[in-house]
């Protein structure tokens, strides 16, 4: 069969990958020296498909080699195979036997690499159960949200109810009705948003004193909490619109004792157990006396000083007075009571107001109102 080589020959591609045929069949070795010993022209022969099989990268390429190998109507072992009949005895013998061991080891090996891609393919697309989890992407409560409930579950404790009323008010509620001179300066277009002559956006919570008393009765505990707004001209600490919360507690013999022992009840549980506080007069037109509510300056702890690598000096949070202004608060003006029919003789209250943004800022170390609004997800995620 002088053509035996041709034809093996002509079904081998020279583009097919080469494999080693040993990481294939772990008996190759064997197998492949006992057909040497039988036929070395097709053991070379079967040696070629073997190496390609080995060398195949994907299904196609082996089914491409397998073709060209076993297939029925034109793999080079079929048609070797076919001529065997044609041979003397002695060379059926021997071919026969030879081309049959040969067609026996490729199709091993195509096997093998069957076997062997479908594993790999199966490796890539299990499911390894010890990786971490991606952690989906949530959204949580803005800090000042945070802040805010946080202060209306400490009220609520001590039995504040909450009462929201408008951002647009009327200029009566928003300052008439809470004795508000005429000409009081804050009324100025340089500090109110006019609307229209009547209305205004709100400059603070208390209006909301006056929409509750007028629709309710004493006694009345209740917080209000919401947004403002003031013609500020905006930096790192004065925005034009923030948020407060106002308290009221209006009863019979309602006291300025309850009210220091309220504020007292605050700043331990937001700021410490044991922050120093102090309380000084301060003029608001709708509490008389009014009073400004002072912690103990954090950044110096009640010191005025401050230092750090490049030395010591005035503390940069307190201006060196040892204290921060958190709140204000006082007993509630008898015009207040007259203008939402109340008798001041009857009742007594007092109320308080606190800007959400500075005990927040206080809280955090946050030097710079406007990210409250920039909704920069860098500066929101970290709390
Ligand atoms: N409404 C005042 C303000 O906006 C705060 C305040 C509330 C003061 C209650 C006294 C009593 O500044």
């Amino acid at each position: 069969m002088a053509d035996l080589r041709s034809l093996f020959t002509r079904r081998l591609d020279p583009a097919w990958n080469r494999g080693e045929p040993s990481a294939l069949l772990p008996d190759w070795n064997e197998r492949f020296a006992a057909l040497k010993g039988v036929s070395p022209e097709v053991a070379e022969a079967s040696e070629a498909f073997v190496v390609a099989l080995a060398g195949a990268a994907d299904a196609a390429a082996v089914q491409a080699v397998r073709n060209a190998a076993v297939s029925r109507e034109n793999g080079a072992f079929t048609e070797a195979l076919a001529l065997v009949p044609t041979l003397s005895v002695e060379e059926k013998r021997v071919l026969g036997r030879a081309l049959n061991m040969g067609k026996g080891l490729v199709e091993s090996a195509e096997k093998a690499k069957r076997e062997q891609l479908e594993r790999a393919k199966e490796a890539a697309s299990a499911i390894d159960v010890t990786l971490p989890g991606r952690r989906p992407f949530t959204g949580r409560p803005h800090v000042l949200a945070q802040v805010r409930d946080e202060l209306l579950d400490l009220f609520h404790g001590l039995g504040f109810s909450v009462y929201t009323s408008p951002e647009v008010e009327l200029d009566t509620y928003n300052f008439g009705k809470l004795n508000f001179a005429p000409d009081h300066p804050a009324r100025d277009a340089h500090d109110t948003y006019f609307v229209s002559p009547d209305v205004v956006m709100r400059t603070h919570t208390s209006p909301g004193w006056v929409r509750a008393m007028e629709e309710r009765q004493p006694p009345l505990r209740l917080v209000f909490p919401g947004r403002v707004y003031r013609a500020e001209a905006v930096d790192a600490s004065h925005m034009d619109q923030f948020h407060q919360i106002d308290g009221l507690y209006v009863g019979k013999n309602v006291s300025m004792a309850d009210l220091k022992a309220t504020l007292n009840t605050f700043a331990r549980a937001i700021y410490r157990r044991d922050v120093p506080t102090r309380i000084i007069p301060i003029y608001f037109p709708f509490v008389e006396p009014g009073v400004q509510m002072d912690v103990q300056c954090a950044t110096c702890v009640g010191t005025g000083r401050y230092k750090d690598e490049s030395g010591e000096r005035r503390c940069p949070v307190c201006k060196g007075t040892k204290w921060v202004e958190v709140l204000g608060a006082g007993m509630v003006h008898p015009n207040v009571f007259r203008a939402v029919g109340y008798d001041p003789e009857q009742v007594t209250g007092f109320a308080f107001g606190m800007g959400l943004e500075r005990i927040t800022m206080g809280r955090h170390g946050i030097h710079e109102i406007r990210q409250f609004l920039e909704n920069d997800v860098r500066f929101l995620e970290q709390f």
